[in-house]
């Protein structure tokens, strides 16, 4: 994190999430890198996101970022860890932002769809790296017309363009996550930005 910008980025914000920066690491909980988070809050701030459908709360940091957005009315945000799904409610209560996070501890996979609405701006997939594909598909009926689905880790710290000396879980893992760029990429009736920024960052937008 470049920690002069972080600091201009605060004076918009107001939000510091520093001790949960410092727990993630702690931790080591996997938490959104700092460069693609602004990414992130952009697209929500200069499209005027009101809802957000999360895949992957952990600890609830990016969620309580995206919730700081003026325009974020609603997100539901789902994990099913239970240790980090009782993290995510505490830190969304530190943070004040229960009136706007809804967190569910659910397998994504698995949740009932009439405890989510079918109305949301964006989705934001940041969980099992391998299921990717099969959160977009579950989960694009429950999108507005112009919605955007973003991805998370679409690099994979550049293992998936570089593969020599991967164990065998990683390089499966490595080699899904191929397969769902590749996916995003000749999906009819979509279009994807791949980004080069954090660890990869997919956008996605469906064509007029
Ligand atoms: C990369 S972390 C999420 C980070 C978070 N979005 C952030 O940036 O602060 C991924 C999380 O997804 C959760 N997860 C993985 N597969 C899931 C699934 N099928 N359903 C719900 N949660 C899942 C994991 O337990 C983990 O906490």
């Amino acid at each position: 994190m470049n920690k002069y910008l972080a600091k201009l980025n605060y004076l918009h914000t107001k939000i510091n999430t520093e001790v949960l920066e410092k727990y993630a690491q702690k931790n080591h909980v996997p938490i959104i890198e700092y460069d693609s988070l602004t990414v992130l809050l952009t697209i929500i701030k200069i499209c005027k996101i009101h809802k957000i459908l999360e895949i992957g709360t952990a600890i609830g940091y990016s969620a309580i970022h995206m919730a700081s957005c003026k325009t974020v009315s609603k997100i539901d945000t789902i994990e099913r860890n239970k240790s980090m799904y009782e993290e995510a409610v505490k830190n969304i209560e530190l943070y004040k932002m229960q009136d706007k996070v809804k967190p569910h501890f659910a397998d994504a996979l698995d949740i009932e769809l009439e405890n989510l609405d079918h109305d949301y701006d964006l989705l934001f997939i940041d969980a099992a790296k391998v299921q990717s594909e099969k959160f977009f598909k579950r989960f694009l009926p429950l999108l507005k017309e112009e919605s955007i689905i973003i991805t998370d880790n679409i690099l994979f710290h550049g293992c998936v363009e570089n593969r020599e000396n991967l164990s065998k879980n990683v390089s499966k893992m490595v080699e899904k996550i191929d397969q769902y760029n590749d996916f995003l990429a000749n999906l009819e009736n979509f279009e994807t930005i791949f980004i080069n920024i954090g660890d990869g960052l997919a956008i996605t937008i469906r064509n007029k």
